[in-house]
């Protein structure tokens, strides 16, 4: 069955990783104007970059948890009948031996150069301004997709909403556009679709099927019945 499957940083929590929205509309004591758009970043690049370097050092503590590893046996199984999208900027899914996944808010272990738009591995730091491993400027950027900028893979991702028959978010609220309508798009396809999140979301009314709790419960128990199903 070609399926879809949105994460969001619900998925993550059970690791360590705080959400954006759980914690009173702060991102680890940020409001997310101030790290996460561009703006932010020609006001204060110091302030984003070593905001994004602690991330970067806080996600390589923190391991995939049983739903990260229940996607990743889901692929295993299915193999390219299965896209997995996620809005998370950690490595957790690719950690957990997922190896179809999209990135469509970017990556932390990823830098941008501002001036030959490279895009480089980087698991260090950036605030230091270290130069670009491709043209040597120190103009390096985190790669990640910020308030206002274009999503990555939208072209990718819409194809495969097109075409699946079963749609499915983890843990993500329904209030950041694009991803918020995938499910949508999913169901005007003719796909099926499953929400499965800690509480009810933004968009919770749109799905076929709703799965309550935490994914590290949730996800394992409905990818192994869907595995079953299979036959
Ligand atoms: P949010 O913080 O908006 O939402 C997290 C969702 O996870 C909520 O719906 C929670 O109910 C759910 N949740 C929390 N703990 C959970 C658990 N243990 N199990 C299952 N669900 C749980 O995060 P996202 O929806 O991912 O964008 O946010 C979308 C985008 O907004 C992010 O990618 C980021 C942010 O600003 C960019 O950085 C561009």
């Amino acid at each position: 069955m070609r399926t879809v499957i949105l994460t969001g940083a619900g998925i993550s929590a059970e690791s360590g990783v705080k959400t954006f929205r759980d914690s009173g509309g702060l991102w680890e004591g940020h409001d997310v104007r101030d790290v996460a758009t561009p703006e932010a970043f020609e006001r204060d690049p110091l302030l984003v970059q070593r905001f994004y370097d602690a991330r970067r050092s806080q996600v390589r503590s923190v391991q995939p948890n049983d739903a990260h590893l229940a996607l990743a046996r889901l692929e295993a199984e299915l193999g390219d009948d299965l896209l997995l999208v996620t809005q998370n900027v950690d490595d957790l899914h690719e950690r957990a031996g997922s190896q179809r996944v999209l990135h469509m808010h970017g990556e932390l272990l990823r830098a941008r150069c501002l001036t030959c738009g490279e895009r480089p591995g980087w698991a260090d730091d950036l605030a230091h301004a270290p130069p670009c491993p491709a043209c040597g400027e120190p103009r390096l950027r985190p790669d990640i997709v910020w308030f206002g900028e274009v999503p990555y893979h939208l072209e990718e991702i819409q194809e495969a909403l097109f075409a699946c028959e079963l749609f499915a978010a983890i843990g993500t609220s329904g209030e950041v556009y694009p991803a918020a309508g995938f499910v949508a798009v999913a169901a005007a396809a003719g796909a099926r679709t499953v929400e499965l999140n800690l509480k009810a979301s933004n968009v919770t009314d749109l799905f076929d099927e709703v799965h309550t709790g935490p994914a590290t419960a949730t996800v394992p128990r409905w990818a192994d019945a869907l595995l079953a199903g299979r036959g």
